[in-house]
């Protein structure tokens, strides 16, 4: 991931290694979220087992993160791993949580060296106590870096995170350091996995199904969407790129004429 790496491979003269010139460096989204579907259908057309999907998924994500480098989009946020994942056959979330853990493990050092911040949002306790060690070592080493963030949501429910934030300023309540009255948006937000970053502007999601599934119901309150048939290992630079596009022709309004 460094320069020096990237320069010996070929795809230096590509021509989206800049930010392209019909975009406007002045509107880009500060914050990219997405949600990456259709590794398992992007196999399964391949005649290839399921979590090859998921191994590819990674390259895309890796290229994704380039990009934000590249262009100038200082935070991604991206849906790893559900509290409905759990629901996925046992192998398969073995796969997935041995992935992460090796994945972080590989390119922490390639991190550092991109002065990328690494975090993780969600219920990190219930995960193995490798990848959580893997996790801690990860947001350690990062945490002074400011160039993008990344945030990896792990174990992650819009929902729960509400409820979590709900208990929170329960207790507060009842400790008596807060009136009910005094809970506004800003205070609720302040609760929430996500307090240290701005609110997405643009939310992808791949493969074409039209759905939220539980991912940063709150913050994407303003949030732009953008569905693309792309299958997740598929989509790359052009496709993000293609996604900036119908982001800038949007006229965000919020709520305002
Ligand atoms: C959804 O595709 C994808 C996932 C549940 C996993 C995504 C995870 C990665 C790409 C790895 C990220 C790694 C790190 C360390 C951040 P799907 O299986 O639901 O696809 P389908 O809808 O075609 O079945």
């Amino acid at each position: 991931m460094t320069n020096s790496q990237r320069s010996s491979t070929p795809t230096v003269s590509h021509p989206l290694l800049t930010l392209p010139a019909d975009l406007d460096p002045q509107r880009l989204p500060r914050h990219v979220a997405v949600i990456m579907d259709g590794n398992g259908r992007w196999a399964q057309q391949r005649h290839l087992p399921r979590v090859v999907g998921h191994q590819q998924g990674v390259e895309t994500l890796k290229e994704l993160l380039r990009c934000c480098q590249d262009w100038g989009i200082p935070h991604l946020t991206c849906y790893a791993f559900s509290t409905e994942n759990w629901g996925r056959p046992g192998l398969e979330v073995e796969f997935l949580l041995t992935l992460f853990e090796r994945v972080l493990r590989q390119e922490l050092h390639a991190l550092i060296q991109e002065q990328v911040r690494i975090e993780f949002v969600g219920q990190l306790q219930a995960l193995p106590q490798a990848l959580q060690a893997q996790i801690q070592e990860a947001v350690a080493r990062t945490r002074h870096h400011q160039r993008v963030w990344l945030t990896v949501a792990t174990n992650y429910g819009g929902r729960q995170e509400i409820v979590h934030a709900c208990q929170a300023l329960a207790q507060q309540v009842q400790r008596g350091e807060l009136t009910p009255e005094e809970i506004d948006e800003t205070r609720f937000a302040q609760q929430l996995y996500t307090s240290t970053s701005p609110d997405p502007d643009l939310l992808i999601r791949t493969s074409g199904e039209m759905r939220l599934s539980n991912f940063l119901l709150w913050q994407i309150a303003y949030a732009e969407l953008y569905v693309t048939e792309t299958l997740w290992p598929d989509f790359n630079r052009e496709s993000f790129y293609q996604a900036l596009v119908a982001f800038q022709q949007r006229q965000r309004r919020f709520g305002r004429l």
